[in-house]
């Protein structure tokens, strides 16, 4: 299968209806590369199974604007067709949630267990009634709070959704997202759009096109290039089906932002610690050991100087060339300086956990390019995101830590 390869820099976006109201954030930026992608423009180029397709737009040739190109990807996923696209937290795969074959080819492309529930992604309040049942008030207070933007909410699914979407369950996961594609591509498909993240079950989320390349060209119809993504982690997801509102899991919207606004919010007693056999997670997606290197990952916990020597003193254990290729550190300007040996990723600032977020996924694919066969990551508890970081780490890590 060829996989179509829409590429959509802000220059393009300034005169379509996607820009002027909601800006890219600085940090979001795509590329500022002169090269627009189309299916009919000017200059198609095939490369593996990608097809992209530069165009001369900005000369005044032909081309897909980018109006056309979010019509065409729309029209790719109402068909039955799937389309990756960016979205604040990660890149999604996005097929119609109203049709279970568009469901069904999801999984099949992502090699996804079928009784792990996908999120349906609308655009705007008017759809959610369809979707679901009932929607009890404190989905109407966070969503006026946080809609749109980086919050999935659980609620009893309406009969128009296919158990084919929901693993099975009488619950629909929702989110609207507030990356301009992203909506824009919703409101072009004219459906509820399922999309978990873009990756090869098991591998880390993608937070840019590049990664989404890597899983799964070849394997779905289409993918929007919109840059590197904001957040970096995937929503926080909130189950409002039970007594209290309860976390099943931490994103970049946190308990404590959610209890100003409803009062008492639950944590699912899963997400404290290891896999246990008497303690199943509400979301069936957060029992697997995903986000996992290849290597063997540890935390490392612990004063940075402390950190520092625990991880050097590792690296002399080894043979000079073992230590160099054989050993990756994940770190932070802080402390990567301290480093003279291993494949070495700095993932931002211990001061700024916004920047760990972002990078964190991409350094562990790095890591699997490095194919390095043990690697240490330092531990981010502390900061606002130090509870979702934290979660994603655990469980590529499974759960293995050192306090120095
Ligand atoms: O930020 C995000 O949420 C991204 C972007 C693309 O929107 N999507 C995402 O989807 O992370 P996915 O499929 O990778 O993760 C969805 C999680 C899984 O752990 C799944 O088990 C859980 O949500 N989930 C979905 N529907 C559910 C339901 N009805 N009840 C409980 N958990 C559910
Ligand atoms: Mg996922």
């Amino acid at each position: 299968m060829i996989t179509k390869l829409y590429k959509i820099t802000d220059e393009l976006c300034e005169e379509s209806n996607l820009a002027g109201k909601e800006k890219l954030e600085a940090d979001n930026q795509p590329s500022k590369e002169l090269a627009a992608i189309g299916s009919s423009a000017g200059k198609e180029k095939l490369v593996g199974n990608i097809l992209r397709c530069e165009t001369t737009l900005q000369n005044g040739g032909a081309g897909l604007s980018c109006d056309d190109m979010l019509a065409e990807a729309g029209r790719i996923i109402r068909d039955g067709g799937l389309v990756a696209f960016p979205t604040e937290t990660v890149y999604g795969l996005g097929g119609n949630a109203l049709d279970e074959t568009a469901a069904a080819r999801i999984y099949a492309a992502k090699g996804r267990p079928s009784d792990n529930p996908l999120i349906a992604h609308i655009a705007s309040m008017e759809e959610l009634p369809r979707i679901v049942k009932y929607i009890p008030e404190s989905a109407y207070k966070i969503a006026e709070k946080y809609w749109p933007g980086p919050i999935t909410m659980i609620f009893e699914k309406s009969d128009i959704v296919p158990y084919g979407t929901t693993g099975g369950l009488d619950t629909v996961a929702v989110r609207m997202p507030s990356h301009p594609i992203a909506k824009a591509l919703i409101k072009a498909a004219g459906v509820p759009v399922a999309a978990p993240s873009a990756n090869v079950s098991g591998r880390p989320s993608p937070t840019k096109a590049a990664h989404v390349i890597e899983d799964l060209s070849g394997k779905i119809d289409a993918i929007i290039d919109g840059g590197q993504v904001d957040i970096g982690l995937e929503s926080t997801i909130i189950d409002l089906t039970g007594e209290y509102p309860t976390i099943l899991r931490p994103g970049y919207v946190s308990r404590e932002m959610l209890e100003e606004l409803v009062g008492r919010v639950d944590m699912d007693p899963a997400l404290d610690g290891p896999p246990d056999n008497n303690i199943r997670p509400k979301a069936p997606g957060m029992m697997y050991r995903h986000y996992a290197p290849k290597g063997e990952l540890t935390i490392v916990e612990g004063s940075n100087d402390n950190v520092v020597a625990y991880i050097n003193g590792r690296l002399e254990l080894l043979e000079d060339n073992e230590a160099e290729t054989k050993v990756g550190i994940i770190t932070t300007i802080e402390n990567a300086p301290y480093f003279s040996k291993g494949k070495v990723v700095c993932v931002g600032t211990r001061e700024d956990d916004d920047t760990v977020a972002r990078q964190i996924y991409g350094a562990l694919r790095q890591m699997d390019e490095y194919n390095v066969e043990v690697i240490y990551v330092e531990s981010f508890r502390e900061g606002p995101l130090g509870e979702a970081i934290m979660n994603r780490l655990n469980k590529a890590a499974g759960y293995r830590v050192v306090r120095v």
